[in-house]
């Protein structure tokens, strides 16, 4: 399972990529404005800290304009993955950016039938939002089973499922067991993935011990 970060902030990115735990970038327009940075230079900075792909979302809603973006935003490194929403205009952007070699991210997802149509556009990623779901009073990890199972009926479709809008570690762990190609999350819930209070609690009885011997391995 891939972990991308789903962050614009170039020093958290900094941070994770040196755990090596870091396969690509997820960005928004929401999370461009919390960095409070020109998106394209923020963009490039982060496309030249990881090697992975990294999504930077079009903002235009009509066609031509959003394919113009598109190529704009694909020129700026070779691991950009353009990212469209799931209309009927991005998923037609979608095609012609695929067509050009581009990587493409279809985001916005919040049904299965929707990820099916991403699949035949030829999306390089589909985004299910599942916290954004479960926030509605529904199941998202219910939707990302679904994508899967279907996915599976059809080996020829060579879309990713990258689960998005990430609360908690229990997604990611719902996600991994269903067999999801990607999870974006957010950098407090990278950093949670590490924390389980019985490793605190030996890591100090052992130090503890250690202290007791007098000894020192250097
Ligand atoms: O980038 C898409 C996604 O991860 C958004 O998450 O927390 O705004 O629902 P959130």
């Amino acid at each position: 399972m891939k972990f991308f970060v789903d962050t614009a902030e170039v020093a958290e990115i900094k941070d994770l990529a040196a755990s090596g735990l870091l396969d690509g970038v997820t960005t928004n327009p929401s999370l461009i404005l919390k960095s409070g940075r020109p998106m394209l230079e923020v963009i490039q900075e982060i496309c030249a800290l990881v090697p992975g792909p990294v999504s930077a979302e079009t903002v235009a809603t009509d066609h031509k304009t959003m394919l113009e973006e598109g190529r704009k935003l694909a020129k700026l490194a070779k691991n950009i993955a353009v990212k469209v929403p799931l209309t009927p205009d991005g998923l037609k952007t979608c095609k012609a950016l695929t067509s050009e070699g581009t990587m493409v991210n279809v985001t916005l997802c919040f049904s299965s039938a929707q990820a099916l149509l991403a699949a035949k556009a030829g999306a390089t990623f589909i985004s299910p939002f599942v916290g954004r779901i479960d926030d509605n009073g529904h199941d998202g990890m219910a939707l990302i089973e679904e994508i899967m199972t279907i996915y599976r009926q059809y080996p020829h479709f060579k879309t990713e499922v990258l689960v998005a809008s990430i609360r908690h570690t229990q997604h990611v762990v719902r996600a991994a067991k269903l067999g999801a190609h990607v999870a974006t999350l957010p950098p407090n819930v990278l950093r949670a993935l590490f924390k389980h209070v019985l490793t605190d609690m030996g890591l100090k009885a052992f130090l503890d011990d250690w202290a007791k011997t007098g000894q020192s391995i250097l």
